[in-house]
């Protein structure tokens, strides 16, 4: 039998920018095979949950008014998952505080449903096994599971399933939030389209920047740094190509689009460099907003249990 929390559950979730992110073929599943380097930056998400008559969502922070709050967001899916696991009802409202950008690249959809696993798993005292959370994150979409571990890690399938790696670097990045966002699905089809019908194979994670990561060579990273869906944000967003130029102009190590974009995202030498690339990009006028972040960082975590009175 399980309880439910009579107040508020809250969890937070990192997002993530992808060190190296290969892509290798379609698969019949409609996935692409891919071989990734993902690591967690500060930026997070927060996600409250609370007693309610019936579920819903609501969207507060960045950007808010472009996330969904029906049964097509992935927190939604996340609580609707514990539901049928527990057989319980979700009668819970969702509260997403939303640090990471929207449609942005950085995992902002899946933090969402990861932070809304690991509170419904708190607030229904569900006890479900971490094993079995990242089978549901997995089921819930490609970046869920990183977004449950954060940390280093590589990522393979389709993404979803991860070997942590040593990384003894500290990394600072400025990222610029892009006017418009981005479909992740648009972005691997155009790569398709571009790729046309050239024989791909599956890359794998450079050894070069495995060893800078395990090293702590900045520099190292910096060099090795690659997106292969980046060419087709390019594509379908020429305009990030300014965004990417501005902040080439400044004191940066590595200037990288973020996954599926169209964030970009400035690899810097420290802070203080960090604080003054970020000035240097607004200034340009070419981002909807610029961040500040470090990584890596952990996981998907509970904030503050204020429902520590359950029911019997
Ligand atoms: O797994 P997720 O829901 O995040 O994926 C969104 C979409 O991105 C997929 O429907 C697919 O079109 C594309 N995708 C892909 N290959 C991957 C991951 C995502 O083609 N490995």
């Amino acid at each position: 039998m399980y309880s439910v929390a009579q107040r508020s559950v809250v969890a937070s979730a990192p997002s993530k920018v992808n060190l190296f992110l290969g892509v290798g073929p379609l698969r019949e599943d409609g996935f692409h095979e891919l071989s990734t380097i993902y690591c967690a930056l500060s930026l997070r998400d927060t996600v409250t949950i609370s007693p309610a008559e019936s579920l819903s969502i609501s969207v507060k922070g960045e950007s808010h008014h472009k996330v969904p709050t029906d049964e097509t967001n992935l927190a939604w899916k996340a609580a609707v998952k514990i539901a049928e696991i527990t057989g319980i009802s979700p009668d819970i409202h969702i509260a997403i505080d939303k640090g990471i950008p929207v449609a942005g690249g950085m995992a902002g959809g899946s933090a969402d449903a990861a932070a809304t696993l690991v509170a419904c798993n708190r607030f229904f005292d569900a006890r479900i096994s971490s094993d079995t959370l990242y089978e549901l994150a997995a089921e819930l979409g490609s970046d869920v599971p990183f977004s449950l571990r954060g940390g280093t890690a590589t990522g393979s399938g389709r993404g979803e399933a991860l070997l942590p790696i040593i990384n003894r670097s500290t990394m600072f990045w400025v990222l610029g939030f892009a006017k418009e966002g981005l479909s992740t699905p648009k972005v691997f089809a155009e790569l398709d389209r571009l790729r046309g019908t050239t024989k791909v194979l599956l890359p794998r994670c450079p050894s070069d920047l495995l060893q800078s990561l395990a090293a702590g060579n900045i520099e190292g990273i910096a060099h090795n740094i690659t997106n292969e869906l980046q060419v087709a944000a390019l594509s379908l967003q020429p305009e990030l190509r300014r965004t990417l130029h501005a902040g080439k102009d400044s004191e940066i190590l590595a200037g990288i689009v973020s996954g599926s974009g169209p964030t970009c995202a400035f690899l810097c030498e420290d802070q203080e460099s960090a604080r003054e690339v970020a000035t240097e990009l607004s200034s340009s006028g070419t981002c909807r907003a610029v961040r500040v972040a470090h990584g890596p960082v952990g996981g998907t975590r509970l904030e503050h249990n204020q429902g520590r009175s359950y029911k019997a």
